[in-house]
């Protein structure tokens, strides 16, 4: 069986954009591959975070892999700061990455732009090689990642070609080179309030996303007041209107309608009911998600999923670093017991 490895990062509550470019393609791949599911806590320190709310963000996006329908017993699922390999695989990484090719990251190059090279972490810069491990560590062959990680998977398959090369013996391999698996459907669901933006949790202005635990009012209020164009015709064009054109892949991602479909019955209608509809399927795609993650978040079945899945990451993880650490000649060579 194919394994697997995805993450999404504890910075904030979900969107439904982190929902449609990722966990809903989980909830289909855990009957098909060996699936490891992580919350990345350690890639949202590159960016500062309250200690308690950061604490409280990581067990609540656990919640929700649950309440999306993620089964401990078809996938692990895991705290990626409980399990250390992450962190030391990270070093021996970024001791075989340049910095010109961290530099080359077109998320390192937009938030040090924003905030100038002195204003950010060196984690910001280093962060891809935390990634590169988290992928290599369960072996994984996929990773099902929304457009905008495509980068960072490019970077991960050099590192691994470039490792295998320098490091592996005759035939032998010491890293699984991995392929990118892109959302078919809704890769890059982009900002309510600025459709050439990708929609983000962390986005300042809350108006921009819908968060999965949004209440419906919320929901229904920030759907309305989404960007779209003076024309009022409803169809799917990208470039030219951005606004109408995320919304129509919102929704056809809430219903599992096709695009054209919904074009078709909304023609000669306004954008008003269009935005009303739509906030509905919304409402109704998250609210069965919501009402289990209430009852998994008062649970100890949460923390107790959560502790096997750290035993589990921990015994797959360890054998490859310990690999990775033979393969360059760190510590001393296994003693035969
Ligand atoms: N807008 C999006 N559309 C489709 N997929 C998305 N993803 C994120 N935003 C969208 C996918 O969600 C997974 C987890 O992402 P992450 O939380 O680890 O990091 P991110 O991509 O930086 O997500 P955010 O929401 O934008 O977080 P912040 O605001 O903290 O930076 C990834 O597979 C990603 O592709």
């Amino acid at each position: 069986m194919e394994t697997i490895f995805s993450g999404i990062q504890p910075s904030g509550t979900p969107t439904i954009g982190n929902y449609i470019g990722a966990m809903k393609q989980f909830i289909d791949l855990q009957n098909h591959y060996s699936c490891y599911f992580c919350i990345v806590d350690e890639h949202a320190i590159t960016v500062p975070q309250d200690p308690l709310k950061l604490r409280q963000q990581t067990r609540s996006l656990a919640a929700l892999y649950l309440a999306v329908g993620l089964d401990p017993e078809k996938a692990t699922i895991f705290i990626q700061s409980e399990v250390s390999a992450h962190a030391e695989a990270a070093w021996i990484i970024q001791c075989n990455t340049t910095i010109g090719e961290l530099e080359r990251m077109t998320q390192f190059k937009d938030k040090s732009q924003k905030n100038g090279r002195t204003g950010v972490s060196a984690g910001l810069l280093t962060y891809p090689p935390l990634m590169v491990g988290d992928i290599v560590l369960y072996n994984a062959n996929l990773v099902p990642v929304g457009d905008d990680q495509k980068q960072h998977l490019e970077l991960t398959r050099d590192f691994v070609e470039r490792f295998n090369k320098r490091y592996g013996q005759a035939n032998q391999e010491v890293l699984v080179l991995p392929e990118v698996k892109i959302a078919e459907q809704g890769g890059r669901v982009m900002s309510l309030q600025d459709p050439t933006k990708k929609m983000s949790k962390s986005d300042t202005n809350s108006k921009g996303f819908i968060s999965m635990l949004d209440e419906p009012a919320i929901i229904r209020k920030k759907i309305k007041s989404a960007v779209t164009d003076s024309t009022g015709i409803i169809e799917y064009d990208p470039v030219n209107k951005p606004g109408i054109s995320n919304l129509l892949s919102i929704f056809s991602a809430s219903t599992g309608r096709p695009v054209e479909e919904l074009v078709a019955d909304y023609t000669g209608k306004g954008y008003g009911e269009f935005k009303t509809d739509l906030a509905e399927a919304v409402v109704a795609l998250l609210a069965p998600i919501q009402e289990r993650y209430h009852e998994l978040l008062a649970s100890d079945e949460l923390d107790d999923i959560l502790d096997k899945g750290a035993d589990q990451a921990r015994l797959v993880a360890n054998k490859t670093l310990q690999r990775m650490k033979n393969a360059i000649g760190l510590g001393r060579k296994p003693r035969k017991r």
